[in-house]
């Protein structure tokens, strides 16, 4: 499986959907290729917001590494999987991958979490800290239903 986690700056949440899922997919024994993009070019190159980084970190992962850059059409190649973190995210992806677009590779990613909901993951750009574990509880909550479900298997804790 290859996963591609999508948001605008993909600097606060699709390198958070990125670390945790690539960490449950390792300690499951899944080889997935996990990687993340954003549909605007404010940040490309930068690492993950500090914030991003500080409640990996606190819950065991790292993602100091990571680079932002933008998601291209021919992401569509390369994934099997392409999650958008919002709807608007979705609308983007939409947009920049023109004839490329491939509905049956795309999904809201809360949609794994909450199926049929429609729902957007927050944006913790604008906010505190606060708002950062939230999305990382919510995140983190999310790759593990898309482990389970495509793994089949159920992480203990
Ligand atoms: P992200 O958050 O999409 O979760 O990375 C954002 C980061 C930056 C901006 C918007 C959202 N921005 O407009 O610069």
């Amino acid at each position: 499986m290859k996963i591609l986690m999508v948001c605008l700056g993909n600097i606060c949440r699709s390198p958070l959907a990125e670390g945790i899922l690539k960490h449950k997919a390792k300690e499951t024994g899944l080889n997935w290729m996990v990687d993340s993009a954003g549909t605007n070019n404010y940040h490309i190159g930068e690492a993950p917001h500090k914030l991003s980084q500080k409640v990996a970190k606190l819950n065991g992962i790292d993602i100091c590494n990571q680079k932002a850059r933008r998601f291209v059409k021919e992401d569509f190649d390369r994934y099997d999987k392409i999650y958008a973190m919002a709807d608007d995210v979705l609308d983007d992806i939409r947009m920049i991958a023109k004839e490329k677009y491939d509905a049956s590779k795309v999904e809201l990613f809360l949609n794994e979490l909450h199926p049929g909901k429609n729902a957007s993951v927050p944006d913790p750009w604008y906010g505190e800290e606060p708002g950062f574990h939230e999305v990382y509880k919510i995140i983190d909550e999310a790759c593990e239903s898309i482990i389970s479900k495509y793994a089949n298997v159920k992480i203990s804790k």
